[in-house]
């Protein structure tokens, strides 16, 4: 998979790609990320990329034009499955639209910042428009990271075990069942029995009913189906 992440500040995104599952899909082959800083294509000495809002009003607005060169030189390159803006106002991001976005093969992610994009570019470049919560962030580059870190460990091979993706929590409309690892027991606190009986099929049941209980308790509207 190609992302291509533009920003008014890379510096903000570029460290979470040199550490950890995002920098092992990197170097695996798997995952190429190129960072565009809007800048680099403005056409003003100053490198203005953001103007008063028509019809006035409060905060700034990113301008079309160097967004639209930099979408448009990247699209005469290579064809886009998804060009993907971060906003407060878009679907709210979750396994699901995690799993759909790892299929694609070239995605384009655009970063808002400070009262949004001019909404020509939402009308004429945006495939998908993301939020990775309701909270408003100053910049859309920690939604852009988020969401990279939420595809990039469904990519096959990324993760070293490869079901461990399938076992998260969500990806079955569950919360994942509680975990433990040695000792079996610490200060008289034991590990459940049946997970040192070595009887995987009971083993299975009895993570199946703990994973629908936990999401009964806390997630109920995860279950409505
Ligand atoms: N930009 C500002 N707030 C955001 C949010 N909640 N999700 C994605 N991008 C954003």
């Amino acid at each position: 998979m190609r992302i291509d992440i533009i920003t008014v500040v890379p510096d903000l995104l570029k460290s979470p790609f040199e550490a950890s599952i995002m920098q092992r899909s990197i170097a695996k082959g798997l995952v190429e990320v190129h960072f565009h800083n809007l800048r680099d294509y403005t056409a003003n000495a100053y490198k203005q990329v953001d103007d008063y809002q028509f019809g006035g009003g409060a905060g700034m607005v990113m301008m079309i034009e160097p967004i639209d060169k930099c979408i448009s030189g990247l699209k005469a390159e290579r064809d886009y499955d998804e060009i993907i803006y971060l906003t407060p106002d878009g679907e709210t991001l979750n396994q699901g639209i995690a799993n759909q976005i790892s299929l694609q093969k070239n995605i384009i992610l655009l970063c808002g910042h400070y009262k949004g994009v001019d909404q020509r570019v939402r009308d004429q470049f945006i495939t998908r428009e993301i939020s990775i919560g309701d909270y408003v962030l100053s910049g859309g580059e920690l939604g852009a990271l988020i969401l990279c870190d939420a595809v990039i460990r469904l990519i096959p091979g990324v993760l070293g075990n490869e079901t461990s993706a399938l076992t998260d929590s969500f990806q079955d409309d569950m919360l994942a069942p509680p975990v433990y690892t040695r000792p079996a027991e610490y200060k008289g606190w034991k590990v459940p029995e049946i997970l040192t009986s070595g009887n995987t099929p009971k083993i299975e049941t009895w993570r199946e009913e703990q994973a629908y209980k936990h999401t009964l308790k806390r997630r109920p509207d995860l279950l409505k189906d």
